[in-house]
């Protein structure tokens, strides 16, 4: 299904009419960190089911719920829990909240994400900001600006080189610093999933310049730099890449969940630093 303008203001309109607050932030959280959005003030809760047009996320995990509150001052509205491109939707879909988003008038989104570290330097329970990102899902022809390009939303060729808003970055750094939480930078590779990577992937990975992996985030990052939105994404890295098929250990949800919590109060202290310096 391709949207038109109209199915984005229906689902504003919802939107608008549960609550007076108005978003400036928006934050997408990713698996196992929906507990975040226990930090907002004030907050509205709007099932995704009675948003019309809002694809439902149909993994464990992943909450459901659209929630509008306060945090540091800024009105921030959270989707715990999002759609993948695995889940058999397309990438018009997946992006649609972030299209709304826009609309409702925010100007600035932190994305989130539970990935794998590609990188051997990364650990369980460590965040990753990205400044970079390669798109393999886009690269085999599947990107959420390809079809029409409705003007109003953005140009049809999107330059790609400062993507991650950089004064975001610095401010989460000096943040996670002064907090003792160990935050690197680097490159996020989107895979379309839903299987795990193989050992000889994670070492392709590795050589081609990734840090981390995940199965989503890149495409709302597309989406949100069409609109001209300022984009901070962290990814939690919940378990370490296997890169040698001669090990007992396997990559599995479960885990993915579990380190979740340790990841939520970690990436909330990041996100409030960042929120009172914008
Ligand atoms: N690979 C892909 N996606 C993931 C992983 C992983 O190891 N961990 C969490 N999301």
């Amino acid at each position: 299904m391709d949207y038109s303008w109209v199915d984005y203001e229906k689902a504003v309109d919802v939107i608008r009419s549960r609550t007076a607050l108005q978003p400036t932030v928006g934050l997408v959280l990713g698996s196992g960190l929906g507990g975040l959005v226990d930090t907002l003030n004030d907050r509205v809760v709007i099932s995704y089911e009675a948003i019309p047009g809002w694809p439902q996320s149909t993994v464990h995990g992943h909450s459901g719920n659209l929630v509008i509150g306060n945090l540091e001052g800024k009105v921030v509205v959270a989707q715990q829990g999002r759609a993948h491109f695995y889940e058999g939707y397309n990438l018009q879909q997946v992006t649609f909240p972030i299209r709304v988003m826009h609309l409702l008038g925010v100007k600035a989104v932190v994305l989130t994400n539970a990935a794998g570290g590609v990188n051997t330097a990364y650990r369980v329970g460590d965040l990753m900001l990205l400044n970079d990102h390669i798109n393999f899902v886009g690269m085999t022809g599947s990107n959420p600006l390809m079809g029409p390009n409705d003007e109003r939303f953005g140009p049809r060729f999107l330059g790609m080189v400062h993507t991650y808003d950089k004064a975001m970055r610095e401010t989460a750094k000096q943040v996670a610093a002064e907090a003792g939480i160990r935050l690197h930078e680097g490159a996020y590779v989107c895979l379309s999933g839903p299987n795990f990577e193989t050992p000889a992937e994670i070492r392709m990975l590795r050589v081609l310049g990734g840090d981390a992996v995940g199965m989503s985030t890149v495409h709302e990052v597309l989406v949100a730099r069409h609109m001209g939105m300022r984009v901070m994404a962290c990814s939690g890295i919940t378990n370490e890449g296997i890169d040698s098929p001669d090990v007992e250990m396997e990559t599995n949800h479960q885990e993915v969940l579990d380190a979740g919590k340790i990841l939520v109060p970690r990436l909330t202290t990041v996100l409030k630093g960042v929120l009172r310096a914008l």
